[in-house]
């Protein structure tokens, strides 16, 4: 499968709409229970571009959206700042063929430049797939909580997964190179 990958716009949104309303609704990896509308969804996106993170998209050549992946903040409490959480969801037709492991692999690329020292993945209901896409790129496991959500009738656990970014702790980071609107408590 080809594809192409670049920043998403808001034309996007409804395509990233329907792709989120299929996981919440038939998977484990948000744990939301109920699909946000485009309007929601459009309120997210900017507020993520607002503050300097990437958020972009996967099509094939036709133009049709095959899946999303943006970072934003893991926590909001400012030492938490050098550190980012990714969120990468697929059309299900377009899964297993390479295309989410493409989109985090730019994720880490953008990231990385932007200054960060780490990037967290925290994977709802534990997804094998999700676990490899993560694994694939060098992504080491740090935990499992253990029934941290209930959803489609069963409790589900959650892994974190983490990456180190550019020097990541060998160093301490330079706040004069923190681009400063990413973070605005
Ligand atoms: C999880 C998800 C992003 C993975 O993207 P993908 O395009 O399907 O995965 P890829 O085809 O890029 O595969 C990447 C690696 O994971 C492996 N993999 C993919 N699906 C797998 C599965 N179901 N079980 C085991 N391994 C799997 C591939 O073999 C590949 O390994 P390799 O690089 O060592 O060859 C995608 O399946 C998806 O959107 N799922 C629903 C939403 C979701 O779970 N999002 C993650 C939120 S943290």
């Amino acid at each position: 499968m080809t594809f192409r990958l670049r920043d998403a716009t808001p034309a996007d949104l409804a395509a990233i709409t329907e792709i989120y309303r299929d996981s919440v609704l038939n998977g484990t990896a948000s744990y939301e229970i109920a699909p946000p509308d485009q309007t929601e969804m459009a309120g997210r996106f900017q507020a993520i571009r607002d503050k300097g993170y990437p958020y972009i998209t996967a099509e094939d050549d036709d133009g049709t959206l095959l899946g999303y992946a943006y970072a934003s903040a893991f926590r909001t409490r400012p030492a938490y700042r050098w550190l980012v959480e990714d969120s990468i969801y697929l059309a299900p037709e377009a899964r297993g063929k390479g295309v989410g492991k493409a989109l985090l692999k730019e994720l880490l690329i953008r990231c990385e430049a932007l200054g960060f020292r780490q990037m967290a993945a925290v994977i709802g209901g534990a997804s094998p797939a999700s676990v490899a896409v993560h694994k694939s790129l060098g992504f080491e496991m740090t935990g499992t909580m253990k029934g941290t959500g209930f959803k489609h009738g069963k409790w589900l656990d959650t892994v974190f997964m983490q990456i180190a970014l550019g020097d990541g702790t060998n160093t301490a980071p330079d706040p004069a190179t923190y681009p400063g609107s990413l973070f605005s408590e």
